[in-house]
């Protein structure tokens, strides 16, 4: 398993929202300054990289996730002084520092965009992919995954141009030799003013075929039909990974992750096996309603197993539970009311045990939980409202459709971060861009930092544990069958260090198989360390326990 970027095994990720972590002008959105005293938190914390949800120049009809400068600073989170200052400061106190490059598309406010839908001859006429109306229509059946066509009309053009998600994100036109050089040279921009890596986003789809033929899925209840297996992981996309990584990645030896809309191990390891050259690991995107759907303890088992097996040899793993786009952990894999606490430390420590660079999203640490606004106005959220309208358009009540909005809204995991008791949880002195929720009373983070048993201090000790044991920051993995879906067994060993951890990922107790118990091990950690600790095989709901052995 050696691999040329080693440095990289060793990152503990932390991953910032940018819009929710902390205000610090009362404008009542978090900011870069708000980050940068916020950094003693990620300093106790232990992590040593820091990911940034994106921070450039955006009008945020997607959050951020739409650019409008690349080489800006969106004014609502300060200026580009105060980036250079929370870089710096990151690397003061060695921590990296990971930007989110949102390349498959742009913000339709970008000046490219701008010029580009003037006329059919300007010099970024084919900077975006334009088409022409078939029979009066759109060139195609294919739908925005936040709902409607993904064309839109220009006039001054006669034309239609794509996009994949919101009409305000016009797809860039990868196959156009001259904008790949304008995103290299940008990507060069930011490395040379010290950023150490890249989160990819929405990397799988750079590439489309040429004719864009009519999907063939079945269409949504508005009528048009997704094309992701149409556009989804095409060996276009994976030379222009590979442009990507020999102009910028490799040589300047930047960290990077890409974000790949597939779950299936062997389609992810085409884009992080070492011999293609492309990313450093994958972050797996799956639809949130699919996630809500179809996870399962079992499911999670086989999957740790295989992407295992497709990598082991020659790849590396991000690992993760949560981010800005999935429901909070705790709510959707644990128990987030009677085993809130043992089952937050029991998901964090299953995960570093794992091998693969651990990720932390804002507010996991201290085991936020999921929030349901009662009003679909409450949203922010693009996807939620269009599933909201996808329901109402299907002929569900109001109620169902606000539900099922609710269960699948990328604004549980935005929820303003939780820092202490007073008023708007420490977040903001003024109005919170998005509900706060309202048990920040109880779950924040100075409630947290000082208690020896608080999730907070899980994460802590499992973070320490993964930079002093090579077991579990380079160890390989074993998962020894235990008879029970919902109990794991991990056994990580490197150079005659061995760790074996259970984790009870379910709220009925269960036993550890006698042959599996170890004979004289160590207690490292336990998920019930507040009630006295690990007290034999029979574990408790949601009992965690690591072993040195
Ligand atoms: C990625 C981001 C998500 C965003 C989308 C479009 O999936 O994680 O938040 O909405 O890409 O950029
Ligand atoms: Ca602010």
């Amino acid at each position: 398993m050696e691999q040329k970027k080693d440095w990289v095994k060793d990152l503990i990720v932390y991953q910032v929202y940018p819009r929710s972590f902390q205000d610090s002008n009362g404008d009542g959105i978090g900011d870069i300054p708000g980050i940068l005293s916020r950094l003693d938190h990620l300093s106790a914390l232990g992590i040593n990289a820091l990911w940034l949800s994106p921070v450039f120049r955006s009008p945020n009809d997607d959050n951020g996730y739409d650019i409008s400068g690349y080489r800006e600073i969106m004014d609502e989170f300060g200026t580009m002084e105060d980036w250079d200052a929370l870089c710096a400061e990151c690397h003061k106190r060695g921590i990296k520092v990971i930007m989110d490059l949102v390349v498959n598309h742009s913000s339709d406010e970008h000046p490219w965009f701008l010029e580009s839908k003037t006329s059919r001859d300007n010099p970024k006429s084919d900077y975006y992919i334009w088409r022409d109306p078939k029979n009066g229509k759109e060139p195609n059946n294919w739908a925005s995954v936040f709902g409607g066509s993904a064309w839109e009309f220009v006039p001054e053009r006669g034309q239609y141009y794509y996009h994949l998600f919101s009409k305000k994100q016009p797809d860039l036109n990868w196959a156009n030799p001259a904008l790949r050089e304008e995103i290299f040279s940008m990507m060069e921009w930011w490395v040379k003013k010290g950023v150490d890596g890249f989160r990819v986003d929405a990397i799988s789809y750079l590439d489309k075929p040429q004719d864009f033929p009519d999907s063939a899925e079945p269409p949504q209840p508005d009528g048009y039909s997704f094309s992701s297996s149409l556009i989804n992981g095409r060996p276009g996309t994976h030379a222009y990974i590979r442009d990507m990584n020999r102009r910028v990645f490799s040589p300047y030896n930047v960290m990077t992750v890409g974000e790949v809309a597939s779950k299936d191990a062997e389609e992810l390891a085409r884009y992080v096996n070492t011999d293609r050259e492309e990313f450093d690991m994958a972050i797996p995107f799956v639809a949130p309603i699919v996630e809500i759907n179809t996870w399962s303890p079992k499911k999670m088992k086989q999957d740790i197993q295989n992407d295992y097996d497709a990598l082991k040899e020659n790849g590396w793993w991000a690992r993760f539970f949560s981010n800005h786009d999935k429901p909070r952990q705790v709510s959707l894999y644990g128990n987030d009311k009677e085993y809130w606490e043992v089952s937050a430390k029991m998901l964090a420590m299953l995960l570093h045990s794992l091998p693969g660079t651990p990720f932390v999203y804002q507010g996991e640490e201290i085991g936020m939980t999921n929030m349901r606004f009662p009003y679909i106005e409450d949203y922010n959220d693009p996807d939620a409202k269009n599933t909201y309208h996808q329901h109402i358009l299907a002929g569900d009540t109001p109620d169902v459709a606000l539900k099922e909005a609710q269960m699948i809204s990328r604004d549980n995991a935005r929820t303003p971060m939780q820092w202490n008791a007073t008023e708007n949880a420490g977040f903001t002195t003024g109005k919170p861009w998005l509900g706060i929720n309202p048990n920040y009373t109880k779950i924040n983070a100075e409630n947290q930092k000082n208690d020896p048993h608080s999730i907070f201090s899980c994460y802590k000790a499992l973070i320490a544990l993964r930079k002093s044991s090579p077991a579990l920051s380079r160890g390989d993995l074993e998962i020894p069958e235990t008879g029970s879906d919902t109990l794991f067994a991990l056994k990580r060993s490197y150079n005659g260090e061995t760790l074996l951890s259970f984790h009870n990922f379910s709220a009925e107790p269960s036993k550890i198989p006698a042959a599996l118990v170890p004979q004289n091990g160590e207690v490292l950690l336990s998920s019930y360390d507040r009630e006295g600790g690990y007290t034999g095989p029979n574990l408790r709901p949601y009992e965690s326990v690591i072993f040195r052995v």
